[in-house]
């Protein structure tokens, strides 16, 4: 009889204790893709932004803020967060991302307005590209659908 009772309490400790471990696991699965939805597209948003003040830069001929919006665009490219798919496509947009961000901040420099335009529209295709191609590859983690509104 007594054996049967540790028997019965250990099963019970066991269950328990796996229930525990579930709970944390699934805890744990609901917490993370929450801090990624938040940051994944915070982080991508950010390049609207930045283009968006290389934009106000180019129409006020404010080269500050052409450079400085071109420097935080590449370098939102250097970020882990950018590099989401390893396929060659997405390498190839990303690698004329930071060629055409490089040109503009030099143009902005060099306060040569129409070149810095020419390139902040080169720039706009390839934001427009890359999205394409992610939209109809569903290359990232995240859903591509993400990018049609
Ligand atoms: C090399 C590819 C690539 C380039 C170039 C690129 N993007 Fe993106 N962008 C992405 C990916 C990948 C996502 C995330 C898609 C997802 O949520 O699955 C994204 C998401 C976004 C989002 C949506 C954020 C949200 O709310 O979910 C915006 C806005 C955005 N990008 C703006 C831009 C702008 C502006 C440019 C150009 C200055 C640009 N992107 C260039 C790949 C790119």
């Amino acid at each position: 009889m007594r054996t049967r009772y540790r028997a019965a309490a250990l099963a019970l400790a066991c269950l328990a204790g796996a229930g525990a471990v579930a709970g944390t696991v699934r805890g744990r699965m609901q917490d993370e893709p929450q801090v990624q939805d938040r940051t994944l597209p915070m982080f991508m948003q950010a390049k609207l932004d930045y283009s968006k003040d290389v934009l106000e830069g180019l129409t006020t001929a404010d080269f500050t803020k052409v450079v400085q919006g071109a420097q935080a665009l590449r370098k939102l490219a250097e970020d882990e967060l950018w590099r989401v798919n390893p396929n060659i496509n997405y390498v190839r947009y990303t690698e004329e991302f930071v060629r055409l961000t490089d040109a503009l901040e030099a143009e902005g420099q060099a306060q040569d307005i129409d070149g810095a335009a020419l390139n902040y529209v080169n720039l706009t295709i390839n934001c427009i590209n890359c999205h394409k191609f992610v939209r109809d590859q569903r290359v990232t983690r995240l859903d591509g659908e993400r990018l049609r509104r």
